[in-house]
């Protein structure tokens, strides 16, 4: 073999070994991955409370605890988020609170606890993760991004804090990643019934082959 051809053959091996490296540094790390979940979450309660519980204020639509009574009424922001993380079998996703109105949204464990006191701490953080027996844990900070979060907190009658600010760290949104686990396939929903052939369902005609532009 000459030297350039060992060159040439020792340069692709290197080039193989570096795009391996650098694919195996994109997989995200359990951290990064926990922070991508709670991102999402936290973005779409944002758009429901900014977008919808705020852009209907005033018409007759309000956010109540007991929505399903009465089609005017809207889920509360926990509420909307509960019901769409319970939907989630892969993690476990949740609100928690150190005074909570709902004892079931208290922490889970000490380490849980210990973080929501830190994020409360110190602000600016936003976000913590930690292993916590078999599960990592990530935790961002829950604020009180407007007023209608503290007047219906701070006056609600079972209320366990009443002193709450705009921007106040109210609690946290929790996601839970159990170590190991097997993802669960769904289950995939029955084919929709047979429906009379559409335009997709005829057969598409034959393209001729195209020369490229170099073959004449
Ligand atoms: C109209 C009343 C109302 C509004 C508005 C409201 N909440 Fe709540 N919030 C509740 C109630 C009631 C619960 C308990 C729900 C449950 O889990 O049963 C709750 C639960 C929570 C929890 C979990 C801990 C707990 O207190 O049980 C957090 C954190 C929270 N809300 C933050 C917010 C934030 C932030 C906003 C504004 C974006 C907000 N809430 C808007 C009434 C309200």
């Amino acid at each position: 073999m000459s030297i350039r051809r060992v060159l040439f053959a020792v340069g692709m091996a290197g080039c193989l070994t570096v795009s391996g490296v650098s694919l195996s540094a994109a997989d995200p790390t359990i951290e990064q991955t926990a922070r991508y979940i709670l991102d999402v979450v936290r973005a779409f309660r944002a758009a429901y409370v900014l977008h919808v519980v705020e852009h209907t204020r005033g018409s007759g639509l309000e956010p109540k605890e007991e929505w399903q009574k009465d089609p005017h009424f809207l889920p509360l922001p926990a509420q909307f988020v509960k019901s769409a993380t319970e939907q989630v079998d892969s993690v476990e996703i949740g609100l928690i609170s150190l005074t909570p109105i709902n004892p079931e949204n208290r922490p889970k464990t000490q380490a849980e606890t210990d973080a929501l006191i830190q994020l409360e701490k110190d602000r600016a953080r936003g976000f913590i993760s930690f292993s916590d027996g078999s599960y990592f844990k990530g935790v961002s900070a829950d604020l009180a991004m407007v007023r209608s979060c503290i007047e219906c907190h701070n006056h609600h009658p079972k209320t366990a804090r009443s002193n709450f600010k705009q921007w106040d760290v109210m609690g946290g949104l929790v996601v839970r990643i159990k170590r190991g686990a097997e993802l669960e396939t769904q289950p995939f929903p029955p084919d929709p019934t047979k429906r009379p052939p559409g335009p997709m369902d005829w057969p598409v005609p034959q393209q001729q082959p195209v020369a490229p532009p170099w073959v004449r």
